[in-house]
Formats: C-alpha cells, structure tokens, sequence
C-alpha cells in the first residue's frame, strides 16, 4: 500500500540505523525521499542499497549544525521532488560521560547536533510547508530524555526536543503542519553498538542485558521506530499533533 504517494520526505541522519530504517519505510510507502547526512561515503552507500529497491530517492551531504548548508539541502529537495512534505529530524550523536568529568565540548557538540540541527531544519522545512498549508514533523527524542546516567548533555537536548515539538504544534498547527516526537528506547544501531564498546562490553550482551529490563523482553529494532514514523507522516494522522510517543517496549525503559 502506498499511503505516501506524492509526498516528499526529508530525513537527517539518513546513512544508517534509525533514518535509514525511516527513510526506506517512507520510500516503501511510496513517498520521495532525501536522504540527508554529513558522512558521505555512508550515504552513498545507503542511496546505492536503497536504490535498488526502484525508490524514488535524493541523497544531500551536509551537516544539520550548519545552516547555509541545511538551506541549500532543502532547496535542493524542494527543486527535485517539487514539494518539502515530511521532515524527521533523527541526525544525532552521543558524548556520555559522567557529569563530573563531562567537558563543554561535549556539552556543546551535542546540544549542537541535536537542539541547533532540529531547530534549523525545521525553520528551513516550514518555509516550504506553510507556504502550502501542509506538512508533518516528527522529531526523534529518547526515553533519556527523563534522565540516563551518564547522558546529561544527550538527555537534555532530547528533553529540549520534547518542548520544541510541542510548541512548534501550537504554533504551525493552523498552517496543516504536526509536529509530533518518537522517544525511541534500547535500539540495535551502530550508536548502541559505540556505546557497549566504551563500556567494554560484548554488543550481544549488552543487548541481551537490556532487553531483560524491557517488559516485552526484546531490545528495539530501527524498524520499530520506522513504523511510528510512518504513522505521524499520515495525511490521515492530522488530529495527531504535539505528542511524543515513547517507543521502548514499555512505559520508561
Ligand atoms: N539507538 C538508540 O538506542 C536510540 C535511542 C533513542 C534515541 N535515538 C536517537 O535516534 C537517532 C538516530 O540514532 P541511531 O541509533 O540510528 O544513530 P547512528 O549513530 O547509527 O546514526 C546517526 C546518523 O546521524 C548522522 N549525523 C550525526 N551528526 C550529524 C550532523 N551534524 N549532520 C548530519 N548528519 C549527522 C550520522 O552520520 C549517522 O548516519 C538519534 O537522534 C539518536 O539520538 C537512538
């Protein structure tokens, strides 16, 4: 079923794990996609997979903390798919460290990445969306938004996210616009996979470890958050707006 026909999709952080899980479920139903990230070879990469699948695609190499480089990423969208419908704003990294040793470049690099790059891909997104009175942006959170050890950099710009996205629902909602954000919890990407490393532990344990504090037993997969993607880019999902959905197997973890 393509439920996105005609529709155009812009994902940050598209090369791998969740965006590029979000981007080939967009594309599978039916909408245009760009796949937008800083590490070209991984894009190039993710653009020749996908492909392959007959996708209607767009790859743009450029990074979310820069701004002339975000405009000329959307315009370049914009004049090939023709329309800015969807943006899932998912680019992120992770600096943990205990916050007693955490440096301000850690500080400031995520909160960058995260905080800045939503809020420039957003204002350049809803240039185009409020012009024709529809669009959809979902935003990706953490369930560290409600605190992880470790993670006060990451955790509060996930919580920034969540009042972003909230007050961006108040105010394009009359312009056809929701804003809406998925808290993903444990998922299997490389993110996850950098983290067991730091800690010295095997990626299959850690995975299993975790999955044990999880109440359906599992960890999460990139699909898992693809699928809510999907259902906030709806054009029938238009009642849906300022929410955060937590997608972690359970209520917090
Ligand atoms: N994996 C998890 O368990 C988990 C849980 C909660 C939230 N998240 C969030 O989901 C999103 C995706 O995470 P993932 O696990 O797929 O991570 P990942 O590290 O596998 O992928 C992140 C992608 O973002 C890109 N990126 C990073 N900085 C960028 C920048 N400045 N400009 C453009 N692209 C940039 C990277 O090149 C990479 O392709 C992130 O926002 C992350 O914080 C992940």
């Amino acid at each position: 079923m393509a439920r996105l026909s005609g529709k155009t999709a812009i994902v940050t952080g598209a090369s791998r794990g969740i965006g590029k899980a979000a981007a080939e479920r967009l594309a599978r139903e039916g909408a245009g996609v760009c796949l937008l990230d800083m590490n070209e070879e991984g894009l190039t990469r993710c653009y020749d997979e996908l492909s392959g699948h007959g996708y209607s695609l767009l790859k743009v190499t450029a990074d979310v903390t820069n701004r002339e480089e975000v405009d000329a990423a959307f315009a370049e969208a914009a004049s090939h798919f023709g329309t800015v419908d969807i943006l899932v704003n998912n680019a992120g990294i992770i600096r943990d460290n205990l916050f007693f040793k955490m440096t301000e470049d850690d500080w400031d690099t995520v909160l960058n990445v995260h905080l800045k790059g939503t809020f420039y891909c957003s204002q350049a997104a809803q240039n185009y969306m409020v012009k024709q009175s529809y669009g959809r942006i979902i935003n990706i959170s953490s369930t560290s938004a409600l605190g992880n050890r470790g993670q006060a950099n990451y955790a509060t710009a996930k919580a920034g996210i969540q009042g972003f996205t909230k007050t961006l629902a108040i105010e394009l909602g009359r312009y056809g616009i929701t804003v809406n954000a998925i808290a993903p919890g444990f998922i299997e990407t490389e993110m996850t996979r950098a983290t067991a490393e730091r800690i010295g532990v095997a990626f299959d344990d850690f995975a299993i470890s975790r999955a044990a504090e999880i109440p359906v037993r599992r960890s999460g997969k990139p699909g898992d958050i693809a699928n809510a993607v999907v259902f906030f880019a709806l054009e029938d999902s238009s009642f849906v707006n300022g929410q955060v959905l937590y997608v972690a197997g359970g209520p917090k973890t």
